[in-house]
C-alpha cells in the first residue's frame, strides 16, 4: 500500500552484476526512484522500467561505483560487493512447478507447503551463511499455467509472465536473501521470450532494459569473490540428445571464441563457466540413459582452456562428472533417477564419468576449490574439490 506522503514504496532491493559492473535494483510501488544512499552520500536511482499492466510496479537501479563501503535504501543496508575470496552460494530452477499440458495429466507442486516447494527454505540457510556472491544458474519461474481447480496446493496462484508471478516464484522467498549478498542471475530456458521473458528483461537482465525480448544475449566476463565467472546465454539451444545440429554448434561455438579473446584480453590463467543448459548431463529416458547436450559439446572444444568448471542447472538433481556440476535443485520438483550415487557411464564415451544424487538443497564454494553440497537441513552431504580440471568426491555423507 503506497502512503499519501511517499511518493513510493519500496517492496524489494537487491544487488547484482550488470554489464557495467554492480548496480542496485529496486522494485517499488509508484512512479519515482528512492534515493540509495552510498557511503553517506544519497543518489537518485533512475527508472529501469516503468510500470505496465502486467507488471505494476517500477524497476528502478544505480550503477555502484567499486570499492564502495556501505549501502542502504530508504534505512535498509544491502551487501556490498567484495572482489577478495569467499563463500559463493550456487542455486539453480527455483520456481514452483504448475504445469498443465494440452495432452496429459497435470504436473504439479504443492507450493503452498515448504516441504514440497522448499525455496524459501534454502534461500534462509544461504542467508544465514552471508555468502559474497549468490549465483542463480537459471529458471526463476515455474508457475506457467492456471492451477487446476480441485487442486488446494496451488490454489489461487498467479501463473505466467506478469509481476505477481514473479513476486510469489521468485521474489518473496528470496526476500532475505536478496538483501544479504549480491547476486548473479543467470538466465533459463523459462526466461525465454515465450515464457517470461519480459518479466527477465524488466527485472534481472544484465544489460540495459529492453522493451523488445530476445531469446539470445552476449556473453560477459567478471571477477567477484575471488573467481573470474563468464556467462553464457545458452537457453535458445535445442534440449536435445540428437546429433550436435551444426547450425546451433556454429553459433555457441563463435561465441566461444569471442569468450576465449575476451579471457586472453584479461590475461586470465583459470576461469567458471556459468551456462543454464548443461554442457554433459546424463538423463534418463524410459527406453535408456541419454547423454546431453551434442551441440554444446560440439560447441565447446572451441572453448577456452582455461575453463576449469562448467556450473548449470536445467535438470532437476545434482549431478557432476569431471568438470561439470548440475544444480538444478532449489525448489523445483526433483527428477526421478534410479541410479543414484553409483556411477553413470555411456560406452561411447567412457571418459565421461557421472554421479548424481536426487535431493533439494544448494552448494557452497570455499575458498574457491571445495564445492559442499547442502540438503534442506542444512546439512553437507558431499563434499568435492576442484583440481587438475575435475572435481574430486572428497566424502559421501550419504553412504
Ligand atoms: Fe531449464
Amino acid at each position: 500500500m503506497l502512503y499519501a506522503h511517499m511518493p513510493y514504496l519500496v517492496l524489494f532491493a537487491w544487488v547484482q552484476v550488470t554489464l557495467s559492473g554492480f548496480a542496485v535494483r529496486a522494485v517499488v510501488e509508484g512512479d519515482l526512484c528512492p534515493e540509495a544512499v552510498i557511503d553517506g552520500t544519497a543518489i537518485p536511482m533512475s527508472v529501469r522500467a516503468r510500470a505496465s499492466t502486467l507488471f505494476p510496479v517500477t524497476v528502478c537501479e544505480l550503477a555502484l561505483p567499486a570499492g564502495l563501503l556501505e549501502l542502504s535504501i530508504e534505512e535498509q543496508r544491502l551487501p556490498v560487493p567484495d572482489a577478495e575470496k569467499g563463500d559463493v552460494a550456487l542455486i539453480g530452477d527455483t520456481g514452483c512447478r504448475i504445469w498443465v499440458p494440452s495432452k496429459g495429466g497435470p504436473d504439479l507442486q504443492n507450493c503452498l507447503d515448504p516441504k514440497a516447494w522448499p525455496f524459501a527454505a534454502i534461500a534462509q540457510n544461504i542467508a544465514a551463511a552471508k555468502p559474497k556472491l549468490v549465483v542463480h544458474v537459471g529458471d526463476y519461474v515455474y508457475r506457467e499455467s492456471p492451477c487446476p481447480e480441485e487442486e488446494a496446493g496451488c490454489a489461487k496462484s498467479p501463473h505466467g509472465d506478469n509481476w505477481e508471478t514473479w513476486r510469489v516464484d521468485f521474489f518473496e522467498p528470496a526476500k532475505k536473501l536478496l538483501a544479504q549478498a549480491p547476486w548473479l542471475f543467470v538466465r533459463g530456458n523459462h526466461e525465454l521470450c515465450d515464457r517470461v521473458g519480459h518479466g527477465w528483461f524488466r527485472l534481472l537482465d544484465p544489460g540495459p532494459y529492453r522493451e523488445t525480448c530476445i531469446d539470445e544475449t552476449e556473453p560477459y566476463l567478471f571477477s567477484n569473490a575471488g573467481i573470474n565467472w563468464i556467462v553464457m546465454d545458452n537457453v535458445a539451444v535445442k534440449d536435445s540428445d540428437d546429433p550436435a545440429d551444426p547450425v546451433s554448434a556454429q553459433k555457441y561455438r563463435q561465441q566461444f571464441q569471442q569468450v576465449n579473446q575476451m579471457v586472453h584480453e584479461r590475461n586470465w590463467q583459470q576461469a567458471w563457466l556459468v551456462m543454464h543448459e548443461p554442457v554433459w548431463g546424463a538423463k534418463p529416458t524410459k527406453e535408456r540413459m541419454r547423454l546431453f547436450n551434442p551441440t554444446l559439446q560440439s560447441a565447446f572444444e572451441a572453448a577456452p582452456k582455461e575453463i576449469q568448471l562448467v556450473l548449470s542447472g536445467h535438470i532437476h538433481y545434482f549431478q557432476v562428472l569431471n568438470s561439470q556440476m548440475i544444480i538444478g535443485i532449489s525448489g523445483t520438483k526433483l527428477e526421478k533417477f534410479t541410479q543414484e550415487g553409483s556411477q553413470i557411464l555411456f560406452s561411447e564415451r567412457p571418459e565421461l564419468e557421472f554421479k548424481t544424487w536426487v535431493q533439494f538443497g544448494h552448494v557452497m564454494v570455499r575458498e574457491g576449490s571445495q564445492l559442499d553440497l547442502y540438503d534442506l537441513n542444512n546439512q553437507v552431504t558431499q563434499s568435492f574439490t576442484l583440481s587438475g580440471g575435475r572435481l574430486h568426491l572428497l566424502c559421501d555423507q550419504k553412504q
